[in-house]
């Protein structure tokens, strides 16, 4: 079952080649046609990045990933530039992820106004001034300006009731009232649009922007003129950051009778498959769904499968990196870890097929990873004759996935490597933007401030 998995997983470079090709030419596709064939595409109406000149206070609220933070940032403008955070950071209840629109909303703005009562007289604003907040909301939304958009539908496990079909700045902003808070949504962005404009901040050369965590994302730095769908939409920057919404991409992928059996037993069937492949929400769980397969099938773990590991996402993609970063001889942390988490007792060869499994479905999930970076990179340099491999350009990636798994950054960046080869990919650094979002959610609220 091992080799036949190895097999159906393996991503050689042809394949990888194909994976690149066909999300350039998806790109193109979805930003040729609203609803049409190709990727989501997403116009976020941001098009400029913030010029380091902002000046203020400013809050971000950031929902999406693990955590939802509050923020306040200080911004000083071009010599000072970010002078203080501050933050709040709770883990998103499960339970929240399965309430009604009002709960979820109410639990951010319960979020926001603990944290601005908790503030003195230094963060008072004059009367008549609204606090501004830039509202990262990392799912997919179809904004028609940038203080407003519809949510298209959940991922990443979220089915909150009532709020597919609505604009999620006004459920936010019902819910700001219901608490009695006057503040101003000035921004709704992606996590991903966040974080460029985090990177861009620091890095002029940074060009687009991927999350790797819970779920994926990509969003780029794309020309009017290239996006038919927009036509007759004009700005005098003549850009606009595009959010590709690549976790909907599924061309080509090697997938298992795993990947499909978890796809079905989701709450979006047959969406979404590029991120149900390469993302953390699902890596854990695929590789669970293998083991199952192998304890039914060849008697991996004794002769019965143990009742804990047939419990659906009961090992994380946290618990993979943690068994793959175990070197001793007898592999002490796996033994440890597969019996706290999963209830199995492991032999040392036991726990090498189960390091052999992790690290399969981790190489296939950072390996795709580095073909989609490439194939937006591939587009941008199609549209842009040179600007893109001739000089440095900056991919600025988050998400827990990309920052505590180092297996997977080192496959995700062989691929780029090898798909660009040596030429081509020195000029393309990959840089990790820690919580760039938030920041990237404050200062789109600056640049984009009423005041
Ligand atoms: C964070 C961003 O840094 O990365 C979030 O601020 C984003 O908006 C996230 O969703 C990814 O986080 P996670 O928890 O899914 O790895
Ligand atoms: C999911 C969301 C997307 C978000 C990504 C990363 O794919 O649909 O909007 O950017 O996760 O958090």
């Amino acid at each position: 079952l091992l080799t036949k998995l190895k097999q159906d997983c393996a991503t050689p470079l042809p394949l990888l080649h194909h994976v690149a090709d066909a999300m350039s030419s998806e790109m193109r596709a979805g930003l040729s046609s609203v609803d049409g064939p190709g990727l989501p595409m997403i116009p976020t109406y941001v098009h400029t990045l913030p010029s380091g000149n902002e000046k203020g206070l400013f809050y971000a609220l950031d929902l999406g990933g693990t955590n939802f933070r509050v923020l306040r940032v200080q911004l000083g403008g071009k010599d000072d530039r970010v002078i203080d955070v501050d933050f709040d950071q709770v883990a998103i209840p499960h339970d929240l992820m399965f309430a009604t629109s009002e709960e979820l909303f109410d639990f951010i703005a319960l979020g926001l106004a603990k944290f601005v009562d908790k503030e003195d007289s230094r963060f008072h604003f004059p009367p008549g001034r609204k606090r501004e907040i830039g509202f990262t909301f990392s799912f997919p939304v179809k904004q028609t300006s940038i203080d407003s958009g519809i949510l298209i539908k959940w991922t990443k496990g979220f089915a909150v009731s009532g709020t597919v079909g609505r604009d999620v700045v006004a459920c936010l902003n019902e819910a700001l009232e219901r608490q009695g808070l006057d503040m101003r949504v000035s921004a709704l962005v992606n996590d991903t649009v966040g974080t460029l404009a985090g990177a861009e901040y620091y890095d002029n050369d940074a060009k687009v922007a991927v999350i790797l965590g819970t779920g994926t994302n990509a969003c780029y730095i794309e020309k009017l003129s290239a996006i038919p769908k927009l036509q007759g939409h004009v700005s005098s920057s003549g850009k606009m950051i595009i959010s590709t919404e690549w976790g909907a991409f599924s061309n080509g992928l090697p997938l298992t009778v795993f990947d499909r059996e978890m796809d079905a037993a989701s709450i979006n069937p047959g969406h979404h498959i590029f991120e149900k492949t390469i993302s953390g929400m699902y890596l854990g769980e695929i590789v669970r769904r293998v083991l199952v397969n192998m304890a039914e099938e060849e008697g991996l773990f004794g002769i019965s499968v143990p009742q804990k590991l047939s419990m659906p996402f009961i090992l994380g993609t946290p618990d993979l990196s943690a068994m793959q970063q175990d070197n001793s001889g007898d592999l002490q942390a796996v033994g440890s870890l597969l019996y706290d988490k999963a209830g199995l007792e492991s032999n040392l060869s036991e726990r090498k097929t189960v390091l052999e499994v992790c690290d399969t479905i981790v190489k296939r999930g950072g390996s795709l990873a580095g073909a989609g970076i490439v194939g937006i990179l591939q587009k941008m340099e199609e549209d842009s004759k040179g600007l893109i491999f001739g000089k440095r350009s900056v991919v600025a990636i988050d998400g827990g996935l990309y920052e505590n798994y180092p297996q997977y950054r080192t496959y995700l960046q062989h691929s780029v490597k090898e798909l660009l080869g040596t030429e081509k990919s020195n000029n393309v650094v990959i840089e990790h933007s820690k919580d760039g979002s938030g920041i990237g959610g404050a200062l789109l609220a600056a640049s984009n401030s009423m005041y």
